[in-house]
């Protein structure tokens, strides 16, 4: 298996003193998808923030095919920025141009992405999440699920090797949230996504971890991880009432 993503001994303290990571391992293959569940508070966004160095200082290695993050590798950084694409858990840290197009110009254009480049990757990842209509739209008039999707746009055009995806299903309706399943189902990337929605994990990811009080709790496929009742109690996970999770390990 060629690692797109290796964590090791990761161990993070806020300046405020608040250990979130005690030191955490994982490594995902490139192609893997794997849904990272937790509590609130487990360390899941902490865990996130350090795959592209926004936040570093702790203790431990994050490696991105083979790169090491480093912040004070200012190239080496700009390389792990395009490798690895975040969306965030709220899209208002990710939007802030006068227009969605903008917006998602942003990114690609950055990396030096031009002209008729530019323009393919704007419309192929505002196509994709259904959102090409509201291109010259000011991402703040848009509602909170259509602001979502166009944030997963802004990774999508930079064409990242690693998806990472903080709560991607959350506040988005029924319909929405199967479509955004669909447009992940169809991306050839490795994929990292956050998730309390249990089933959206079981639909889209083979593998789950379990992050829990800064440490990684469970790692196994994910009808396994879903099947096992103490450890899901044990985190405070919850099924839906009447979900088996065995159901999409059959399909
Ligand atoms: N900026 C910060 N300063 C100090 N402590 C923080 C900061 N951000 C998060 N924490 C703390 O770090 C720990 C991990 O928080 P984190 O946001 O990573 O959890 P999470 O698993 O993403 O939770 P959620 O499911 O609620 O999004 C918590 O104890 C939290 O209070
Ligand atoms: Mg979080």
């Amino acid at each position: 298996m060629t690692p797109s993503l290796e964590v090791s001994g990761l161990a993070y303290a806020y300046p405020d003193g608040t250990q979130a990571l005690y030191g955490v391992d994982v490594t995902i293959g490139k192609g893997e998808r794997v849904a990272l569940l937790g509590p609130n508070g487990a360390g899941k966004t902490t865990l996130v923030l350090h795959l592209n160095g926004i936040l570093h200082g702790g203790l431990g290695t994050v490696r991105v095919g083979g790169l090491t993050v480093d912040p004070k590798d200012r190239k080496g950084l700009r390389e792990i920025r395009r490798r690895v694409g975040i969306v965030f858990q709220d899209p208002d840290d990710q939007l802030f141009m006068p227009t969605v197009r903008e917006d998602v110009a942003f990114g690609p254009a950055n990396l030096g992405v031009g002209g008729a480049e530019l323009e393919r990757r704007v419309e192929t990842a505002l196509a994709r999440v259904g959102m090409l209509e509201v291109a010259d739209r000011p991402p703040q008039h848009l509602s909170f699920g259509q602001r979502r999707r166009v944030a997963v746009a802004t990774v999508l055009a930079m064409e990242p090797e690693i998806l990472v995806l903080d709560e991607p299903s959350s506040n988005l309706d029924p319909a929405g949230r199967r479509e955004l399943a669909e447009i992940l189902l169809g991306l050839d990337v490795t994929m990292l996504m956050v998730t309390h929605d249990l089933p959206y994990a079981a639909e889209l990811c083979p593998r789950s971890l379990v992050l829990s009080g800064g440490v990684i709790a469970a790692d196994g496929p994910t009808p396994e991880v879903l099947g096992d009742e103490a450890l899901l109690r044990a985190h405070r996970l919850e099924l839906p009432y009447g979900f088996d999770p065995a159901f999409f390990a059959r399909r």
